[in-house]
């Protein structure tokens, strides 16, 4: 069983000391129950896919307490300073541009440029996220597919052993996930609806745009407009799946003690490991005197779905 506690001073101090340690708590926010990592940690962020059981590697939230933490991470224009103003903390999320000395994790932003932060209202989350004393990923504390959890119990029906400590502050009172605003193009975006609209923020910074977004997984079959589709990241080189050996001029990178190979996602053949050294590896690869990057076949299976469908991503076809 999950432990369930009341979210008292020595329970957010214990909260606090475990996401420091690596180890995911799940906590409530104003939208709902977020299963927690140090968005700092790799290996942290690969648990979190890893308890989700998602089999993708979409980018999650990063939590900071206020906005000059959220300054720290990302770029913030006159933009996102004038909503942040506004509606901080509060159920808003905004993506901004990814700074170089964030310290963040990759795959919290699975490799992209640009990070989405948020500062929760909740004071239970406030007080988690000043213990922690550093930035917390965290997607909705259920398994993939699942609907996101407004109550303590919630959590832990869904995620069962996969946390350590659940939090409990009551229900959730929005129940539905933030929104998401996109600021790093011009033209601003919500990439995902929430308690907070356009009407809300255009009279803050003009004209926002409404996409369908992409990666709420409750509805894995919704429909989805290609041209709204997130980007994804992908290495400049040509990347060549299921790869047993280099051709001239790739980079092999293996998997569990593939021969020849330039880097090992996880030389004892553990995904999780393999989870957290993937964008890092990818990036290390992507550089003369290498023309090209191959992989050697990776498992199919928990982890291994997730990084295989992004592998996937990085070899297709680009325009
Ligand atoms: O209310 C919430 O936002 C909850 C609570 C726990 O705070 N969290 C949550 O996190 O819903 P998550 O990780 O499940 O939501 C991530 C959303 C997805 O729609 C994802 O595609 C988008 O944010 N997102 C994250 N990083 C992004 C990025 N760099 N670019 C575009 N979209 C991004
Ligand atoms: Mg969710």
């Amino acid at each position: 069983m999950s432990r369930i506690r009341p979210a008292d001073d020595a329970t957010l101090t214990e909260a606090g000391r475990l996401l420091r340690d690596g180890v995911l708590v799940a906590f409530p926010t104003e939208t709902v129950y977020g299963l927690g990592g140090d968005a700092t940690s790799e290996t942290a962020v690969a648990g979190i896919f890893e308890a989700k059981g998602r089999p993708r590697f979409n980018p999650l939230i990063v939590h900071v307490p206020d906005a000059d933490a959220a300054a720290r991470l990302v770029e913030m224009d006159t933009r996102a300073r004038v909503v942040a103003e506004a509606f901080w903390p509060g159920p808003l999320t905004l993506v901004l541009p990814r700074r170089a000395d964030s310290g963040l994790s990759l795959l919290v932003s699975a490799g992209l440029d640009s990070v989405a932060v948020r500062v929760p209202a909740h004071p239970v989350a406030q007080g988690l996220l000043r213990a922690a004393g550093r930035p917390v990923a965290a997607p909705s504390a259920n398994r993939s597919g699942a609907i996101s959890p407004t109550r303590a119990a919630h959590v832990a029906e869904s995620l069962g052993e996969r946390v350590a400590l659940i939090v409990d502050g009551g229900p959730c009172s929005v129940g539905l996930e933030s929104t998401v605003l996109d600021l790093t193009t011009p033209a601003a975006t919500i990439l995902r609806p929430g308690a907070i609209t356009a009407a809300d923020l255009e009279p803050l910074i003009g004209p926002v745009a409404e996409s369908g977004g992409e990666g709420q997984d409750a509805d894995p079959a919704a429909p989805k407009s290609p041209g709204q589709l997130l980007s994804h990241y992908a290495p400049d080189r040509p990347v060549r799946l299921n790869a047993t050996a280099a051709h001239p001029g790739e980079a092999l990178i293996g998997f569990g003690g593939t021969e020849g190979a330039e880097a090992d996602l996880s030389p004892s053949g553990d995904l999780k490991e393999a989870a957290a050294a993937l964008f890092a590896t990818l990036r290390a690869l992507d550089r003369a005197p290498f023309t090209g990057i191959a992989v050697a076949p990776i498992p199919d299976e928990g982890l291994g779905r997730a990084i295989n469908d992004r592998l996937k991503r990085a070899a297709a076809p680009r325009s």
